[in-house]
């Protein structure tokens, strides 16, 4: 049987309104951040959000949240419509949800004590005595791999690592059922990314977490999320299993992104010719139309640039929105060989 998801996007949009030029004429320019996203995520699940910087992830995931503005569409959070609550339910309602920024440093206040970070959103959302505030700091700090006497420091007595271990454990305290983790890892050096990956494992079985997980960077995410989304200029171009994103990428951007990940292994990577994505991403506020990638695309054709392609299954949980990769044009997503070549 399956189950609803936790959260689910629904065709939702966020929009940003700027202002207009001194001498510009006509409208004021709106930043289509997300565009008509469909997206669900199941209870337990990590979902990787992976794709280039102003893409939209942060304004997706913060839309997940309700702190981004919802312009069109709907977000359902545990079978509720969520897209419009207000005042006093949300702030009871966002206990639930909660999010882990890049730099721990500056989301974490530096004139308090760890203590008091940590029971500021116990004492906001929970009616918990003093005492119990306590004891709950202290697992909490042990949960994230810290000693809990450290609750009587300042952030700045931290490193790096440790200072992302505590906004992890302010995240994670209210025992929230969702947590965006926005390029969580960005700050920290590999072998401390390693470890807070970990960290964010162990946390999600012990805790009953489910994860949006933002990164730009598609080989870290592979080991530890269930499924990648791939999104480009405010939409989502692929979805699927880690697996059919690395074995089997549909879409020529996931298939651009995969070969300009890093490899892990350092001989390899030395040697390699790193191809890039040419040319500049448009400006989300003046999207191309058709496919927004067709700009860029290596195998555009001329329809891409008039239809926008509709999200195509490939099996259960693979989608990807591309012409080329549509059952019966596949064909026109591999090179013609060249022509001098042949026989
Ligand atoms: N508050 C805002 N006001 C106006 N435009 C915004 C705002 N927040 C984001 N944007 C614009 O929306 C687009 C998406 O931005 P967003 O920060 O979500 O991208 P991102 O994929 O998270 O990028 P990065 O990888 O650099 O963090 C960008 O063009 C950005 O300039
Ligand atoms: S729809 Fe066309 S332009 Fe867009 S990714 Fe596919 S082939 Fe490229
Ligand atoms: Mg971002």
């Amino acid at each position: 049987m399956t189950h609803p998801p936790l959260v689910e996007a629904r065709n939702l949009s966020v929009e940003f309104h700027m202002r207009r030029g001194l001498f510009s004429r006509g409208p004021a320019p709106v930043v289509q951040a997300v565009r008509n996203m469909n997206l669900s995520i199941q209870r337990g699940e990590t979902l990787a959000l992976v794709g280039e910087s102003g893409c939209g992830k942060s304004t997706l995931g913060r839309a997940m949240i309700r702190t981004a503005p919802i312009a069109h569409g709907e977000l359902i959070f545990d079978g509720k419509d969520i897209t419009t609550l207000a005042g006093e339910t949300l702030r009871r309602a966002r206990s639930r949800f909660q999010m882990i920024f890049q730099d721990p440093y500056s989301s974490l206040n530096p004139k308090a004590r760890i203590f008091d970070t940590l029971a500021e959103p116990l004492r906001v959302h929970t009616s918990e005595s003093t005492a119990q505030i306590r004891t709950k700091v202290s697992e909490m700090l042990e949960a994230v791999g810290l000693d809990p006497t450290f609750a009587a420091r300042y952030p700045h007595e931290f490193s790096g690592g440790q200072r992302q271990r505590i906004a992890i454990a302010r995240a994670v305290i209210v025992q929230p059922d969702f947590i965006v983790a926005d390029e969580p890892l960005s700050a920290l050096d590999v072998s401390m990314q390693l470890q807070i990956l970990k960290l964010f494992d162990d946390l999600r079985d012990r805790f009953s977490l489910t994860y949006l997980f933002i990164s730009h960077d598609l080989a870290r995410v592979f080991s530890f999320a269930d499924r990648v989304a791939v999104m480009y200029l405010g939409k989502l171009v692929e979805i699927g299993t880690a697996a059919e994103i690395t074995t089997n990428p549909r879409h020529p951007y996931t298939k651009a992104l995969l070969a300009a990940a890093p490899s892990p292994d350092p001989t390899i990577e030395a040697d390699r010719e790193v191809p890039m994505l040419s040319g500049d991403i448009p400006s989300p506020a003046f999207p191309p139309p058709g496919c927004r990638f067709h700009t860029r695309c290596p195998i555009a054709m001329e329809m891409c640039k008039r239809i926008d392609p509709e999200m195509t299954h490939f099996g259960n949980s693979h989608m990807a929105a591309c012409h080329a990769a549509a059952p019966g044009l596949s064909h026109l997503n591999t090179p013609e060989p060249e022509k001098d070549l042949l026989p």
